[in-house]
């Protein structure tokens, strides 16, 4: 289990497709324990496995200290609208308001190949949602239509007097 580095944009491997996995051995085990350790470590609420070069359909989200294991996942129902700040530990510094469904459903696999269903609104559902994006090479940024408008930097989070608990929060993104 190690702490690796998170790739930031601009590295292609960020946009890359993730494979869906196929195979619940040692290789895959050890992705999912990086992926953990990395996430905890940065501090994120998830991380996927493209953030750390490798372009397979894993990822990891923990809120409220559940952690969550996804390989092959897929949302399979999605409900509502939610506009809320988002960050991504691939663009450290900055945020913006992104428009999300405010509840999805995921069918996933866990690391020995089960398959179980999760659903999750708020932040979990945002982190769901999130991840998933990463696992087709898809950024949140992509969702602005304006970058020098609609991304905001955590300095000028300050000035908004986001207090300081909130921009931690925001900071504890995927
Ligand atoms: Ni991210």
């Amino acid at each position: 289990m190690s702490v690796l580095p998170i790739l930031t944009l601009g590295d292609p491997r960020l946009r890359l497709e993730g494979q869906p996995v196929d195979s619940f051995g040692k290789y895959l085990h050890e992705l999912i324990d990086d992926l953990t350790d990395t996430m905890r470590h940065a501090p994120g609420v998830g991380l996927a496995a493209p953030q750390l070069g490798e372009a397979l359909d894993v990822a990891v989200v923990e809120v409220s200290g559940r952690l969550l294991e996804l390989v092959n996942p897929r949302i399979v129902r999605a409900d509502g609208e939610d506009r809320d700040l988002e960050g991504c530990l691939s663009i450290p510094g900055f945020f913006a308001y992104v428009t999300r469904k405010e509840k999805v459903w995921v069918v996933a696999q866990d690391r020995r190949g089960k398959k179980y269903k999760v659903s999750g609104s708020g932040l979990l559902g945002r982190a769901l949602q999130h991840e998933i994006d990463h696992l087709d090479g898809k950024l949140f940024i992509d969702y602005l239509t304006d970058l020098e408008t609609e991304l905001i930097p955590v300095s000028s989070l300050e000035e908004e007097g986001v207090d300081e608990e909130e921009r931690e929060a925001l900071a504890h993104r995927g």
